[in-house]
């Protein structure tokens, strides 16, 4: 697929993908989330890459939203489709992906531009990003899983909050709240995330593969999380990482994963 809103670069094991239509302040419309799940699907199974960034061009948006344009004119089927092909294809696919996905928020996350952030396992925010849920000053609400993952975040009062009022909070109280996992000048942006990269990368790929899904089935209502963090627990004891791990141990050296 020829890519006409993303731009990938792989450096050191990271992914970064980076959503590039500045002038329309990176609002999702369909050509970038039928792009963004190709561009997911292709990383996941590339070994090279040990941990995806999602984040975006220009210094003022990293993404404002759903496309508003797009939504005009849908009914009420389209709309509910339209939530179920974005969460298969984009913020359920991120949740449930088998290596970790981190958002560097450069700029206003709203909207859905929040509920890809926080499909994401961790955030880093510039200190000027500014985010918030607008959507019932559209008439709307979430679609791509904002009801359910901000509660989850923050806790539910705070989600409530936020999700009425529509207002937007600064990075620094988004951090104080647990949305953002980490703050930092604009500049520091990209250090900040290789440096949360590089603290991941130095573990087991095959071990953090099942904590991912372990964690995430505790969130899943039909799932058991505690019966799935023992299969996910046995199955870390067949894999080369746990050899090279345990040996790695015993032997008083630093294990090569
Ligand atoms: N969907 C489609 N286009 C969007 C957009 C969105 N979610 N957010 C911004 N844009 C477009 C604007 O229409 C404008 O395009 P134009 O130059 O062709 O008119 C361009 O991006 C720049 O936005 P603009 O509103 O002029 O920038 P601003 O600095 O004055 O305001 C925001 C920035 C983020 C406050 C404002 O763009 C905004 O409120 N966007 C919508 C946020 C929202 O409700 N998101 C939830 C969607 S469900």
């Amino acid at each position: 697929m020829k890519l006409k809103t993303l731009t990938i670069k792989i450096q050191k094991k990271l992914a970064w993908v980076m959503i590039n239509r500045p002038k329309k302040l990176n609002a999702l419309n369909s050509e970038t989330l039928a792009e963004l799940h190709h561009v997911l699907v292709s990383l996941e199974e590339d070994n090279k890459v040990r941990v995806v960034v999602l984040t975006a061009t220009g210094d003022t948006a990293f993404v404002a939203g759903a496309d508003i344009r797009e939504l005009a004119d849908l009914t009420p089927t389209d709309g509910a489709a339209l939530s179920v092909q974005g969460n298969q294809k984009v913020f359920d696919y991120i949740e449930h992906y088998n290596k970790p996905v981190i958002a560097a928020v450069n700029g206003y996350a709203l909207g859905g531009g929040l509920e890809l952030a926080m499909a994401c396992h961790l955030r880093v925010f510039a200190n000027t990003a500014k985010v918030g849920m607008p959507e019932t000053s559209l008439g709307l609400i979430p679609g791509y899983g904002g009801t359910q993952r901000l509660p989850q975040l923050v806790g539910r009062g705070r989600a409530m909050e936020l999700l009425l009022t529509g207002d937007m909070i600064s990075a620094q109280r988004a951090y104080e709240i647990g949305l953002a996992n980490v703050i930092c000048p604009p500049a520091a942006l990209k250090s900040k995330v290789q440096e949360l990269a590089a603290a991941i990368v130095k573990n087991a790929p095959e071990a953090q593969q099942q904590l991912l899904a372990a964690v995430c089935a505790g969130f899943d209502s039909q799932t058991d999380g505690y019966a799935a963090e023992t299969e996910a627990f046995g199955a870390c004891f067949g894999t080369d990482n746990f050899v090279e791990g345990i040996q790695a141990f015993l032997h008083r050296r630093k294990p090569k994963f």
